[in-house]
């Protein structure tokens, strides 16, 4: 069962996670918007207007029985699950403009039909998919552009990043002596995926995981000590990759 939350607390985050992408693309020219077919990433136009599809279709049109905004071609330009990944730059796709405006439209729906006070149960669950999946894309915003090797995002939303910065590097290694724990939500989360359920014991041998994520800093001094013509610091699958994308160093 999902925690019953505020009709305000699910406008607010909704509005976070609408900000927060927003600014990720805010700056981008039409064509940096499309961007050249990856396997890794998908066309921001498209995908922006898959977060505002994904909340249309599960919460006003299959909760509530709203038709789409776009009516048909909702499902044929947007449903992820449909259209295969290769063809999404070539679909006749809503234009920048076009696109904001269904983001809006859907958003605005979704904010009119709450009525204050408390959200229901099944309310409080679904809008809180609905803002975690757009979460889950902001993530994929920001490795988009990193991969595309578009300018770095004025962030004035998503975070301060001062905290970071200061923190630097932090070396070493953690011991964890494995053993057994719980993998999953427990029956008394406020929220869980369908994923989660349920947490089960689960035994792992003991390990090591590096204390924190390696810095830019820290993988410059590994690229320009020719780490990336050593194979013994590679996996198979990952020189395998070196090797046939010609990479050097990173994008
Ligand atoms: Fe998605």
């Amino acid at each position: 069962m999902t925690a019953p939350v505020s009709t305000a607390y699910l406008i607010e985050n909704m509005q976070d996670a609408r900000d927060r992408t927003l600014e990720l693309i805010r700056d981008l020219d039409d064509e940096q918007l499309m961007g050249p077919r990856l396997p890794t990433v998908n066309p921001l136009r498209w995908e922006i207007a898959h977060v505002a599809h994904f909340y249309e279709y599960f919460i006003l049109r299959q909760l509530y029985g709203f038709e789409s905004v776009l009516g048909e071609r909702a499902d044929q330009l947007y449903d992820s699950i449909a259209i295969d990944h290769d063809v999404r730059w070539d679909l006749p796709l809503l234009t920048r403009a076009e696109t904001l405006s269904y983001m809006s439209a859907v958003f605005n729906r979704l904010v009119e039909r709450l009525e204050g006070g408390m959200a229901s149960e099944g309310d409080s669950f679904i809008y809180q998919f609905g803002i975690f999946h757009e979460d889950m894309h902001t993530e994929a915003f920001f490795w988009t552009r990193q991969i595309l090797a578009y300018a770095t995002p004025a962030l004035a939303v998503a975070c301060d990043v001062s905290a970071a910065r200061a923190a630097g590097a932090h070396p070493g290694w953690a011991k964890v002596p494995g053993g057994a724990f719980l993998l999953g939500a427990g029956r008394n989360a406020p929220f869980l995926f369908d994923n989660e359920k349920w947490a089960h014991p689960v035994t792992i041998e003991p390990f090591e995981i590096a204390k924190a994520p390696v810095t830019n800093r820290e993988f410059q001094a590994f690229v320009d000590d020719g780490g990336y013509g050593r194979q013994d610091f590679w996996d198979a699958e990952g020189w395998k990759w070196r090797q046939e994308a010609g990479a050097e160093h990173p994008v």
